[in-house]
């Protein structure tokens, strides 16, 4: 069975006033039955680990570099990230690879960093909308994870975040049946790289305007296994009523 994840990405939103709404979120759900995770800016990685200590809400980066360490100013290693309490990290988000120029060997090189710290690692896909026009997502979706996940991935370490760029920040969501097909290419995907065992066990999500009210359709296609979600992480009492959802899905 895949354990269900809701993941929140705060991207470059949050101060540490917003700790209270982490507080509020771990008080809103003490024992959620699915797991709970938020990646934060890297400014408040250390904070928001140390201020949910029992782990109830898990704490994620939002990028990391293929290096441990060396002379690349302004960067931050997986190593660093885990060694701030972090237990995920966000590989390959859109916005790192149209505003960062990253390639899927860049996405890659940070999978295997994350992995290599002991982070489970969200590698995220997604087409344009020009892409989907033409009819070439599903090849554009494999040509993506078949260079951005490394050799050796498990269910334990690997995560799969599909996110329609056209999706994300828009208010406009594909169809069920569209988030279905690339669902279930992804998971065909996984199994024959993988082989069945990991292949079935990889959780993946779908990313892009999720909110509380359409969660409940999202959740209940077949290869949903929970959501990356954006502007609705910001406040708590917008993203428990997604990981209420979720619970109930
Ligand atoms: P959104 O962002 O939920 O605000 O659309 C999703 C994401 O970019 O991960």
């Amino acid at each position: 069975m895949r354990k269900k994840l809701a993941a929140g990405n705060w991207k470059m939103n949050g101060t540490l006033g917003s700790m209270l709404e982490i507080d509020a979120l771990a008080e809103k759900h003490p024992a959620p039955t699915c797991d709970v995770l938020i990646c934060p800016p890297a400014t408040l990685v250390a904070a928001m680990a140390a201020s949910i200590g029992d782990g109830v809400i898990k704490t994620g980066g939002q990028d990391c570099h293929a290096n441990t360490s060396g002379a690349y100013t302004g960067d931050i290693s997986a190593e660093m990230l885990a060694d701030a309490g972090a237990s995920y990290v966000l590989v390959g988000h859109s916005e790192r690879r149209q505003d960062h120029n990253e390639s899927d060997a860049d996405v890659r090189s940070k999978a295997k960093a994350g992995m290599g710290a002991g982070l489970v690692v969200v590698v995220c896909c997604g087409e344009t909308d020009d892409q989907r026009v033409a009819g070439d997502t599903l090849d554009v979706i494999s040509a993506q994870l078949t260079a951005s996940i490394p050799d050796g991935s498990t269910a334990e370490n690997l995560v799969v975040a599909y996110e329609p760029i056209w999706a994300i920040g828009t208010g406009k969501v594909p169809t069920l049946a569209q988030i279905g097909e690339v669902h279930d290419a992804i998971r065909a995907l996984l199994e024959n790289r993988f082989g069945d065992d990991v292949g079935q066990s990889v959780r993946l999500l779908y990313g892009g305007s999720v909110k509380a009210s359409n969660a409940d359709d999202i959740f209940a296609v077949p290869n949903v296994d929970g959501a990356l979600v954006g502007g609705a992480s910001l406040k708590a009492d917008d993203f428990s009523g997604i990981i209420t959802a979720l619970e109930n899905s």
